[in-house]
Parts: structure tokens; C-alpha cells; sequence
């Protein structure tokens, strides 16, 4: 079969789909027949070397987090899912290879039936992402949530679940996103010199959260939350200096309900994943180049 690969950490170009032995599913897994595969921005930085420290992987390795697909084998242990089913799902955070013809994945649910495959493809990081984060501020009916980078793959989900709890959201992006983000059910302003006094204008009774998916912007958004404990970073790696919290997959355990949350909520018609791009698999430097420029308006995939 066919999967995207990389055997040295580098620019785009170091990524390529080769042919390579089929996985199978270990106890607790499934496979699936790849339909669409996410390309996220954390599979750029992990490609790039830029999470080496952090997240150190093994040569030569295969790329993509999660997908949809239909299921294809069922490992040992496994209930409530049969071959033939339409899925989306996540690999893990280790062992990865989505971007393939085949994948193995260690959490699903059911695809839901109002999304296509693209859409289904790369709604598993940022779903388990946003119940991750929005769970560990104890985001609430009434509270008002600040997502900074709100028009990015992950943020444009923060920002539905936090919907989805009965918050009132904020969220930054460029100006030409802004009906972009109405349309998600934020109040949209611009990040950048400001943004203190823009987010305090729109949100007058104060910030009870803040999920920064963007980075680099801490001091404000502390000022903003008023108590770093208020604020999570996705992207951040200062967080630390700033006494914010960094979760990421090694940091903090995976909240793999947020699956089933995002089908429930796609099923009801309250969860889009909109997709800025789709490649076949075997442009997938293209999609690396788009993802790296920090400006796509939603998940980028990989069609099989
Ligand atoms: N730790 C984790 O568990 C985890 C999980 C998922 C993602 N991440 C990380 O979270 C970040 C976002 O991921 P993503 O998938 O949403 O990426 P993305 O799709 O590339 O989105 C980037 C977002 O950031 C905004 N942005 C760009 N430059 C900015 C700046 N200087 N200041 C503020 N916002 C800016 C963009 O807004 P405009 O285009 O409107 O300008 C867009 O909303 C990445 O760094 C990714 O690696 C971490």
C-alpha cells in the first residue's frame, strides 16, 4: 500500500508516499480503508524537527494523525464496530500513518452521515483537541470564552464546542475571516497590537477562558483571563514563562470523547469542519506547503 513518509526532518520536500508493508490492527484497534486523511499543523512541526525535544520520532516515519475511511479489520477485544462501517479517527499520538491507503486507528466513532469524507477526515485532532482543553478550564453555560487563531483547524472547532456548552466566544482571525467566524457563532476581532482593548470592548463583563491556538500572545491573553490558570496554550512553548498551561498529547491524557461529542454535535447540525484544501495523497508536499503557511481557513486532507 501506499503511505506518506518522511526519513529525516526537513522542509516539505522530505515527505514522500512510497510503498510500505500493510498495518494491522493490535488489540483495541481497527483498520480502515483510508477515504481522507488529515494533514494538521502539528504534523508540520513534527515534520520540520521543530518538536524534536518534545516529541522525538523514529526513521523513517509515516505522517497523518487521523482520518476517515471504512473499516476494514477489527483487532481483539474490539465492540460496537463491524467491518464495512464508515468512520473517522485518530491514530495515536506515537504511532501515527494516516496519510496511507490503509490505517490503523485507536479511536473513532461513526462518520457522521452530514459530513463527506474530507470533512470526516480531519475532525478527530481537532475534536479531541477541543474537549481536551475546553474540559480542563471547566468551560461553562454563560462564560465567556476568548479562542485566539479561531479561524485555524483546531480553533474553528473550539470554537463549536464551546458553542456547544452554552458559552459566549470571542475569537480572533485576520479581517477577512470575520464573517467566516460569525458564521461559526463567534464574535470576531483581529489578534495582533490591540487585541487587549478590542476583546475588552466586545467582552465588557471580562474573559472567563482563554484557548490560545496560535501562540505568541500570552502576556494579553493572561491580562485578558486575569490568572494564567485561566488560559490554555495548543501552541505556545513559552507557556511555562508565562505560568500557562501547554496541552499537548504527552502533557495531558487524550480526551477521545470528544469523537463522539463531534458526531453528536455533526449529527444535530451544531459541528462543521470545514476543509481549506483537499489533495490526493500523492501531492502531499502541497498540502505540507499550504498547512506551513499558517493561513488556511480549516482542515487540509489527503483523498485516497
Ligand atoms: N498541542 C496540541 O494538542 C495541538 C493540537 C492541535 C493543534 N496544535 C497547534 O495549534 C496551532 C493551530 O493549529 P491549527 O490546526 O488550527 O492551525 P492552522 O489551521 O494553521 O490555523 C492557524 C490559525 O492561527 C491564526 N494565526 C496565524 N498567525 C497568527 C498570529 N501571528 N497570531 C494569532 N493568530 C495567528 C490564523 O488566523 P488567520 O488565518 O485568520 O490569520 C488561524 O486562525 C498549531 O501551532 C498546531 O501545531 C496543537
Amino acid at each position: 500500500m501506499r503511505a506518506a513518509q518522511f526519513t529525516a526532518y526537513g522542509p516539505p520536500a522530505v515527505v514522500h508516499v512510497t510503498e510500505v508493508p500493510e498495518p494491522h490492527a493490535g488489540p483495541g484497534e481497527i483498520r480502515v480503508a483510508v477515504r481522507a486523511s488529515g494533514v494538521a499543523a502539528g504534523e508540520v512541526a513534527l515534520r520540520s524537527g521543530r518538536l524534536r525535544d518534545l516529541m522525538p520520532v523514529a526513521f523513517p516515519f509515516r505522517t497523518g494523525f487521523d482520518a476517515a475511511g471504512v473499516v476494514d479489520e477489527v483487532g481483539a477485544g474490539v465492540t460496537g464496530v463491524r467491518v464495512g462501517d464508515a468512520v473517522f479517527g485518530a491514530a495515536g499520538f506515537a504511532r501515527r500513518g494516516t496519510n496511507a491507503d490503509l490505517a490503523v486507528l485507536t479511536a473513532w466513532a461513526a462518520k457522521p452521515a452530514a459530513w463527506d469524507w474530507a470533512e470526516a477526515a480531519g475532525a478527530a485532532g481537532a475534536a479531541e483537541t477541543a474537549a481536551r482543553v475546553l474540559d480542563r478550564l471547566a468551560v461553562a453555560a454563560g462564560q465567556t470564552v476568548l479562542v485566539q487563531g479561531a479561524s485555524g483547524g483546531t480553533g474553528a472547532v473550539v470554537v463549536q464546542f464551546a458553542l456547544a456548552l452554552g458559552a459566549v466566544v470571542v475569537g480572533t482571525a485576520s479581517e477577512h475571516n470575520h464573517d467566516y467566524l460569525r458564521s461559526l457563532g463567534a464574535v470576531p476581532t483581529t489578534y495582533g497590537p490591540g487585541l487587549a482593548g478590542r476583546v475588552r470592548a466586545l467582552a465588557p463583563g471580562g474573559v472567563d477562558a482563554v484557548v490560545d491556538c496560535a501562540g505568541g500572545a500570552l502576556p494579553d491573553l493572561v491580562g485578558l483571563a486575569g490568572d494564567p490558570a485561566r488560559v490554555v496554550t495548543i501552541a505556545d512553548f513559552a507557556a511555562r514563562e508565562h505560568g500557562v498551561h501547554l496541552s499537548h498529547g504527552g502533557a495531558d491524557a487524550p480526551a477521545w470523547h470528544g469523537l463522539a461529542v463531534a458526531a453528536g454535535l455533526a449529527d444535530e447540525g451544531r459541528l462543521r469542519v470545514p476543509v481549506a484544501a483537499a489533495f490526493p495523497l500523492d501531492e502531499v508536499v502541497a498540502a505540507h506547503e499550504l498547512a506551513e503557511t499558517r493561513h488556511a481557513r480549516g482542515k487540509i486532507v489527503l483523498t485516497s
